[in-house]
């Protein structure tokens, strides 16, 4: 029998994609939900669709970068369900371009959603998680929380921070003998609206997108984007049943990890081939 059966599972970014397919997911294997997302209408769909599956589900509209918001989540979901057992960082947006043209905007923006709202869902739910007896934080780093790319500081510097901090968090709760699991995720490409979203975003900005941005964003998408989102979703949650404190998502996530611990000093030099052999 699946572990997660009967538990409190809190999954943001629940609306598209991975966070999508980790509700479902959860909801095959008997978990109750709480889901949420700043996209009201693909969060209605992924809930509908849990609901479908048997499963519980509580939904809100929550935008991760809000502190206070955030923690009046935290309260409302644990006085609904009564307990909270998993929280799934999962919201995250990609975006932003080289250093010298990103504005600040870019980096608070990316650094806000990806870094501090898996900052903000963890402490506002670990003393949920701890008073649970068996609680479980799982937040979504990246590949990017490995290597570094160009073209994507601000994305990068937030997923090693998801991965610095959870590292660190999971070295504070063993020492303290709290009773809560803690596992950083790294996907490789997944297919999802992660690239299409950050496009989205910067059109709705008023930047102008030159013929080498849309081709790369669709060589980027065809050619890196490649699981399904359901198998991603799989991989996670298989990881969190087995305890595992890194997941890594995909071949390409467990290629880079290697790249870079044996190649430190040379794996930017491929990286910047590889995007050159991309952008023509
Ligand atoms: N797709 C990939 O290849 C890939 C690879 C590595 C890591 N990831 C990470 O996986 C996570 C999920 O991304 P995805 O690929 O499913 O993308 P996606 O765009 O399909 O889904 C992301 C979801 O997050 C939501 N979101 C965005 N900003 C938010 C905010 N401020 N508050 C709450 N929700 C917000 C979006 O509305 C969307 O529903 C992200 O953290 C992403 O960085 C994705």
């Amino acid at each position: 029998m699946s572990s997660v059966r009967g538990k409190v599972a809190v999954v943001t970014g629940a609306a598209s994609g991975i966070g999508r397919q980790l509700a479902l997911e959860l909801a095959r294997r008997g978990a109750r939900l709480a889901l949420s997302d700043v996209d009201e209408l693909g969060l209605g769909e992924t809930a509908d669709r849990a609901e479908a599956l048997g499963a519980a589900v509580h939904t809100a509209r929550l935008d991760v970068s809000d502190r206070a918001a955030v923690e009046a989540y935290a309260t409302a979901v644990a006085g609904h369900f009564g307990v909270v057992h998993q929280v799934y960082n999962n919201a995250g947006v990609a975006g932003g371009s080289t250093v010298l043209e990103n504005s600040w905007a870019d980096y608070d923006r990316v650094l806000s959603i990806n870094l501090f709202g898996v900052i903000h869902g963890t402490k506002a739910f670990l003393p949920h998680l701890i008073a649970s007896g068996d609680g479980h934080v799982v937040n979504v780093s990246s590949l990017n929380g490995i290597m570094g790319q160009g073209r994507m500081t601000a994305y990068c510097t937030s997923k090693f921070g998801v991965r610095g901090f959870t590292e660190s968090l999971r070295a504070e709760l063993l020492a303290a003998g709290h009773p809560v699991q803690v596992s950083v995720v790294h996907p490789g490409g997944v297919r999802t609206n992660i690239a299409t979203a950050a496009l989205e975003h910067a059109r709705a900005q008023g930047q102008e997108l030159t013929p080498d941005d849309e081709a790369r964003h669709r060589a980027y998408t065809e050619k890196l984007l490649r699981m399904p989102p359901e198998q991603a979703a799989r991989i996670v949650v298989d990881g969190v049943e087995a305890g595992r404190p890194r997941i890594l998502v995909g071949n390409d996530a467990r290629a880079v990890d290697l790249l870079v611990r044996l190649a430190p000093r040379l794996y930017p030099v491929l990286v910047a081939r590889a995007e050159r052999r991309f952008a023509s």
